[in-house]
């Protein structure tokens, strides 16, 4: 029998971080010849991912600009891609989660009438422009995709109540299976800054913000607030905040932070260094996605700066709490945890509702039940 063709599509740093363990254990099996194409969305941060988990992908678009626009991303991906399902035509395509490459992959493959998979299937704010254009995106992808792994009941439930009902596979997240081979406990870091930071007799808070709907305001808050709490705390608390290298970011995070001597703006972490430094941090605050995630699994405590979340699973395990992006309500939040142990001691334990490191097994499994290899569905994770 024919192997099957299975094409991965990813762009972005967590796309990367979360479809590469998907990709070696695609190619692990020999049923499958797997094909990678990265559109390159991101350039410097998806090649660092890409060289930590030795992906060679067979195709990349190069599309990332200084100032994209969704539209450019969108069009380019569109075309790029193209050009390569007239080169190959694979008989499954897998995407992951929501940003514009993730769209345009579900779409170009849609034209070629290629199935398609979706990878983190399921999230949902039900709110259209928060966060944004990630809602719709994942929305859209829901209604194009013929396979969708969800990495929790609660996901798969969203898709249900939107009436999609078929091909649905209940996984754990990837980006467990990640974490799994990033964390050790001898790691040193290539910054030797962070060797030297205190970790047992400081504070020390692990900081990300990149989200397009904090661009202006929000944003402006946030590194208002954070400047507040190193000042008022400046005794016992490191901050560290790995800059995105969105020109946007870079600027506003400079801006307010710059020169206060207990705030250590730095650039992008590579994967292992990050997951290391969450798994010795104190707190994290963060905007993003895949922290959300890595952290309760890590028993960091996440204090969230958005107005929602589309992974309430951590909230409800007591690990994650949403602050907001007011500057009142984000110091008070964080002054809480700082200055009342018992509060910290509340959010400071491990929990894993996203998954159990198993998620890429359970997902290439169903890739194969769908397609007839096997007769039997993989066991859905219960998380
Ligand atoms: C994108 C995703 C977002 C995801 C985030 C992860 C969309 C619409 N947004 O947002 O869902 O949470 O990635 O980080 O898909 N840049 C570089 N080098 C890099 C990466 C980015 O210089 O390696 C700069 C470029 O100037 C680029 C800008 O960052 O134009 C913004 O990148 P873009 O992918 O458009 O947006 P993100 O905010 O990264
Ligand atoms: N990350 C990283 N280095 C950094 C910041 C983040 O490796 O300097 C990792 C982080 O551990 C997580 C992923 O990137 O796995 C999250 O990416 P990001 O916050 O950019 O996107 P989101 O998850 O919000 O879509």
């Amino acid at each position: 029998m024919d192997k099957l063709k299975v094409m991965t599509i990813f762009g972005t740093r967590p796309e990367a971080i979360k479809m590469a363990p998907l990709v070696k254990e695609l190619e692990g099996r020999e049923e499958i010849e797997s094909i990678c194409c990265v559109t390159a969305q991101h350039r410097q941060m998806l090649d660092s991912v890409l060289d930590i988990f030795q992906v060679k992908p067979q195709f990349d678009l190069d599309i990332m600009e200084a100032s994209q626009t969704l539209s450019t991303i969108t069009s380019k991906c569109l075309l790029g891609l193209e050009k390569v399902f007239q080169e190959v035509r694979p008989d499954l395509v897998l995407v992951h989660g929501d940003t514009s490459t993730t769209f345009a992959g579900a779409l170009a493959a849609f034209y070629q009438q290629v199935a398609v998979g979706h990878v983190e299937a399921g999230l949902r704010t039900w709110d259209r422009y928060s966060p944004f254009p990630e809602e719709m995106n994942r929305s859209m992808v829901g209604r194009l995709a013929e396979l969708h792994f969800c990495p929790t009941q609660a996901n798969r439930r969203n898709l249900e109540a939107e009436g999609i009902t078929k091909g649905l596979f209940v996984t754990g997240n990837t980006v467990i299976d990640a974490l799994q081979t990033t964390v050790r406990k001898d790691f040193t870091f290539a910054e030797d800054a962070l060797n030297r930071l205190d970790y047992e007799n400081k504070d020390v808070i692990l900081v990300t913000c990149h989200r397009r709907e904090n661009y202006g305001q929000p944003m402006e808050d946030i590194m208002s607030a954070l400047a507040f709490l190193a000042g008022t705390y400046d005794r016992t608390v490191e901050i560290v905040y790995p800059v995105h290298l969105s020109p946007v970011v870079q600027e506003c995070a400079h801006r307010h932070l710059d020169g206060i001597p207990n705030v250590h703006l730095i650039p992008p972490l590579d994967v292992e260094e990050m997951h290391n430094l969450m798994a010795r941090c104190y707190l994290v605050m963060t905007d993003s996605g895949g922290l959300q995630e890595e952290a309760p699994a890590l028993g960091k405590p996440v204090l969230v700066l958005r107005r929602e979340t589309e992974r309430p699973e951590a909230v409800a395990a007591g690990t994650v709490k949403l602050a907001g992006v007011g500057y009142d309500e984000i110091i008070d939040m964080a002054s809480a945890l700082l200055a009342f142990p018992e509060e910290y001691d509340k959010m400071a334990h491990a929990a894993n509702p996203y998954g159990d490191g198993r998620a890429c097994r359970r997902i290439v499994d169903a890739i194969l039940y769908h397609f007839g290899r096997t007769d039997r569905p993989p066991e859905p994770f219960c998380g």
